[in-house]
């Protein structure tokens, strides 16, 4: 494998997953730089075009793009990386899937007409239909989601139909677009994070909430080592190859009638996984990017 110039686009290179990244891209012979997204500048329609660096063209080579674009800055991100997209960088990530993934609604509806199994869902624009909504899919309990959230903010649990009424009549005064989903009881605050590189589940762990519904590892949930059944590693790598991303930590809820999809994280954080598995996911990733740096 030649040595390959691969740039990681985010804002925290001293955070656990990009120092992994970096070091398992340098343990592989390659040259890593950093790119903060919000110093990044776009010039277009004269003989400047591009992507300005903290004011400057860029000018260091560069084979591949490893996206980390955090979740309070994805439209600047986005805006950025589509970009350097025309004038034809290669994204580990696209702009396109990034952007699916990043909605819920949006992955839900992929998910959807793609035929793989997701919770009830709904979605709706005002406080009227939105209470219906919550009888549609089986609540109380009922869970209401943020389109656009992360770390388990903006994931909501209510379980009276009051309850849910009136946190539904305050997102929509606030217009707040919101989906509302069927709460799977028999998950018991456990689901299962899959990290998807190229077509292969790579890594996986059972996470087990601390008290909460939720089980994100930033909301005290707690990972283990597991092996996944064939029908939830297909349905990881069917999300992940639909929403159209290379990378990706899928979430996955175990129900009675099956395995059902939660979502896809374009970024998905490796310490929790990596810790729980013993598994060398920053290593695969580079190994992908080598792949289709070819
Ligand atoms: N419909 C649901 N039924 C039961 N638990 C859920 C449901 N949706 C989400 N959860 C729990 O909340 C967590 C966060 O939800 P998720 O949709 O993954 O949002 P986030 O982007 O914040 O991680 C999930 O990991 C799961 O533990
Ligand atoms: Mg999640």
């Amino acid at each position: 494998m030649r040595r390959l110039e691969i740039v990681i686009i985010t804002q925290g290179p001293e955070l656990y997953s990009t120092t992994r990244l970096a070091s398992a891209a340098r343990a592989r012979g390659h040259g890593v730089s950093h790119l903060n997204p919000t110093r990044c500048t776009i010039r277009m329609g004269s003989d400047n075009r591009g992507v300005l660096y903290n004011g400057q063209r860029i000018v260091q080579p560069m084979d591949c793009l490893i996206p980390r674009i955090g979740a309070s800055i994805t439209q600047h991100g986005l805006r950025v990386l589509r970009q350097f997209e025309a004038e034809g960088a290669l994204l580990l990530n696209s702009t396109q899937g990034i952007a699916g993934s990043r909605d819920k609604l949006r992955a839900m509806q992929a998910f959807d007409a793609a035929g793989l199994d997701i919770p009830r869902t709904a979605y709706a624009r005002g406080a009227e239909d939105l209470r219906r909504a919550l009888g549609d899919v089986g609540g109380p309990p009922v869970i209401l989601k943020l389109l656009e959230g992360t770390q388990g903010i903006g994931v909501m649990r209510c379980d009276t139909v009051a309850s849910a009424e009136s946190v539904v009549d305050v997102l929509s005064r606030l217009q707040q677009p919101i989906i509302v989903q069927e709460y799977v009881r028999e998950a018991r605050g456990q689901d299962l994070r899959i990290i998807v590189v190229g077509d292969r589940a790579v890594a996986a762990m059972l996470r087990k909430s601390g008290g909460d519904f939720r089980s994100n590892i930033h909301r005290g949930g707690t990972g283990t080592a597991v092996t996944l059944d064939a029908e939830t590693e297909r349905i990881a790598i069917e999300a992940t190859r639909c929403l159209g991303l290379r990378v990706a930590g899928v979430d996955v809820l175990e129900s009675d009638r099956g395995p059902l999809l939660l979502e896809v994280n374009s970024s998905p954080g490796l310490e929790g996984i990596e810790g729980a598995t013993n598994i060398d996911v920053a290593n695969q990733i580079i190994s992908e990017v080598e792949r289709i740096s070819d």
